[in-house]
């Protein structure tokens, strides 16, 4: 059991499902977050995060679920993007060595150039495409060096069934056409943010009990989609639960262009993660309906096209 969780976002997708999952589970959480943290002002760190770390018992874990994760507004951005994605994180990784705390960070398929053609392994060195992944390359390279104690969790395709995110922005399309057009030449893996949060807990508790696991591991949902089928599948959850079928129309991403470029074929292998922490990889179906049953339950949120 860890002693305490100390959770760095409180809104976003994976901060919201991390804190849930970690009260359920009887671990004591505490939430960083705006206004009282700006993480892309390093006074911030200093002044709010150092105290905090010093004075964690031992036990404790720094969980870093913020980040800069608007993928095209970062090409137009990318100073804030490097300040948040790669300065911070190194800042993080720094203070969490010092005070021996162990740091669990999430990082994106989008650090690779999606080149390869088979399932890409923690060794292969990233080459991304876009600022938003070159940002997150900086800061994992920066964490590893570090000397802290850390997880790199690298994921893809973050959903759930309520923040801003690629399944909530489907569902609300639906409820006003009976056809959408997405990208089909983009493959990934979609993984939920509450399949996320139960691997962020297990690796916290082992790392709270000072099992020496530093490195660097893959994450993600158990089946590869484009995101064309990732919408057609959201649909036919959906439909399932009552609501209208939406045709799916499959389109070239020369189609629907955007500023930042991303890997045509980004599937992770995550053999490591469950060789490391016994941590097997989450059934995408399962998490698929779960999340379209909280997102139909829930109020539907603003428009939202972000992908990341
Ligand atoms: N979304 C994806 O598809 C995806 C894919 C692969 C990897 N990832 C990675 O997974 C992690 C979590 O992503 P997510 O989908 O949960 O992101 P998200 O829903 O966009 O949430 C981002 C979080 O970062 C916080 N944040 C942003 N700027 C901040 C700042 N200046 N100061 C303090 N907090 C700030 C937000 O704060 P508030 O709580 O104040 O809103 C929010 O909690 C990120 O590291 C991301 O790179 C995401």
């Amino acid at each position: 059991m860890t002693a305490e969780i100390i959770i760095l976002g409180r809104l976003g997708q994976v901060a919201a499902a991390t804190s849930s999952a970690a009260a359920a589970s009887g671990h004591a959480v505490r939430h960083l977050a705006r206004p009282e943290i700006d993480l892309a002002e390093p006074g911030d760190i200093a002044r709010v995060l150092d105290p905090i770390l010093l004075a964690a018992p031992a036990g404790s874990v720094l969980v870093n679920a913020a980040a800069y994760t608007d993928v095209n507004r970062a090409e137009s951005e990318p100073e804030l993007a490097h300040r948040i994605n790669a300065r911070t994180p190194a800042m993080l990784a720094a203070r969490c060595a010092q005070a021996d705390i162990p740091l669990i960070h999430l990082s994106t398929d989008y650090v690779y150039d999606g080149k390869k053609e088979a399932p890409y392994l923690e060794t292969d060195p990233g080459h991304p495409l876009s600022v938003y992944g070159r940002s997150k390359l900086e800061g994992d390279e920066a964490i590893r060096l570090s000397g802290a104690r850390h997880v790199i969790l690298r994921t893809s395709a973050v959903f759930s069934g309520g923040g801003q995110n690629f399944l909530r922005t489907m569902l609300r399309l639906g409820t006003r056409q009976d056809r959408v057009r997405v990208v089909h030449d983009q493959r990934t893996c979609p993984t939920s943010a509450a399949d996320i949060a139960a691997a962020i807990i297990a690796i916290a508790e082992q790392m709270a009990d000072a099992r020496d696991v530093s490195g660097l591991f893959h994450f993600c949902g158990d089946t590869s989609r484009s995101w064309a089928e990732f919408a057609a599948d959201i649909f036919d959850a959906a439909t399932a639960f009552g609501e209208t079928a939406v045709k799916v129309e499959q389109i070239g991403s020369d189609e629907f262009p955007g500023p930042a470029r991303r890997p045509v074929y980004s599937v992770m292998n995550c053999d490591a993660i469950s060789r490391a922490f016994g941590i097997s990889q989450p059934d995408y179906r399962r998490a698929l309906n779960q999340g379209v049953a909280h997102a139909l339950a829930a109020p539907r949120p603003p428009d939202a096209t972000k992908t990341c």
